[in-house]
């Protein structure tokens, strides 16, 4: 334990609760990657879909508006969503609570090497990574819901696996939803990519970003794109993630109550290039600790994805513009090189003649 709390003295929090003034060279990104304000566009909304206009007349509309999001943004906000807003209050709760642990506490989480149970991470568990983000996180798989992996999730605070559990069910319906609609915006059917995602795969991130002294010189997270199919994101009121779209970074400002979707990786896949997986940052400030919430819902590791044979059809040279994965191998791939904003999909891209 002693080593691990070595490594930890160079964490985000530990820094934070220092009161460092200057950030070690470690977490100095380069020139070209700092979050430079010139580039940074603010006060322009993500799109925004109100799930509550789907019954009746305005559905059309709706389907209009998330063809539109996902096309050009690959990123919206979703608003009367009818997830229970207890759940979602109860779990950002709980998640700090997590993070005001005793370190020794905490550290029962982290592994060295990449893992696939509950993991407690942070710029001291990131050998791979150039630059260290200003970060610390827990991560956890969700789905399937066994009592194997539940007994991986932390015990403390007394009710964080209670309040988990019943935040991961509560995700699993929204995501099943939301993939109803995002096959039925693509002309696919209703149940097509519930179908594709086979058993499911989901991970709970809960990401802590502290106070930093010198937040223009550093990154909470590095610019990557998500590798699994849809995202499902609460974040508190603090700004922080930042979408790139047409070269500029867009600040998101919090929408209350709100979830921030974004597609991953596997969805441009299936939509054969249609809806895009863009990249995406997160900032961090030097007066308030930012968290969010990212569940990362993807297929089944050993699901073969590919675009969707109707979607090939519909272009006028009725062309793949993707090879088929096995996405348990493709997430492989990703972990292997680190996340860095490059874009591994575009190695599974079909080159053209
Ligand atoms: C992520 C992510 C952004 C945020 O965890 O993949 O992009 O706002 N997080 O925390
Ligand atoms: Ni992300």
């Amino acid at each position: 334990m002693k080593n691990h709390l070595d490594l930890y003295a160079t964490g985000a929090q530990a820094l934070c609760d220092l009161g460092v003034k200057e950030i070690p060279k470690t977490y100095v990104q380069p020139h070209h990657q700092r979050p430079n304000s010139l580039n940074i566009v603010r006060g322009k909304q993500l799109p925004l879909i109100d799930l509550s206009r789907l019954c009746g007349d305005g559905r059309n509309q709706v389907m209009e508006e998330l063809r539109f999001a996902c096309e050009s943004w690959g990123f919206f906000h979703v608003i009367n969503h009818g997830f229970p807003q207890n759940s979602m209050n109860a779990m950002m709760e709980v998640g700090r609570q997590f993070f005001e642990l005793p370190l020794d506490v905490k550290m029962r989480f982290f592994h060295p090497k990449p893992t696939n149970v509950t993991h407690y991470g942070g710029s001291f568990s990131s050998k791979d990574e150039c630059v260290s983000n200003w970060r610390d996180y827990l991560v956890h798989p969700c789905l399937p819901l066994s009592d194997e992996i539940v007994d991986t999730w932390p015990d403390l605070p007394p009710r964080y696996r209670e309040i988990a559990k019943e935040y991961s069910k509560n995700v699993r319906v929204l995501a099943l939803k939301l993939l109803a609609l995002l096959s039925e915006s693509l002309g696919l059917r209703e149940s097509y990519l519930d179908e594709t995602f086979k058993g499911h795969v989901q991970l709970m991130n809960i990401n802590h970003y502290p106070p930093c002294p010198q937040p223009d010189l550093t990154l909470g997270v590095n610019g990557h794109t998500d590798p699994n199919g849809i995202t499902i994101l609460q974040q508190d009121d603090v700004a922080g993630l930042e979408v790139l779209k047409d070269g500029s970074w867009y600040a998101v400002n919090p929408v209350p109550n709100s979830f921030v979707i974004n597609m991953g990786d596997q969805m441009q896949i299936i939509s054969n290039g249609r809806y895009k997986s863009i990249e995406h940052r997160g900032v961090v400030n030097s007066e308030k600790t930012r968290f969010s919430i990212a569940a990362f819902c993807g297929p089944s590791y050993h699901a073969i994805i590919a675009p969707a044979a109707e979607l090939i059809k519909q272009r006028p040279d009725q062309s793949a513009e993707y090879d088929e994965v096995v996405y348990g191998e493709y997430v492989r791939q990703i972990y292997s090189k680190g996340v860095n904003g490059k874009y591994y999909i575009d190695s599974v891209k079909i080159q053209k003649k």
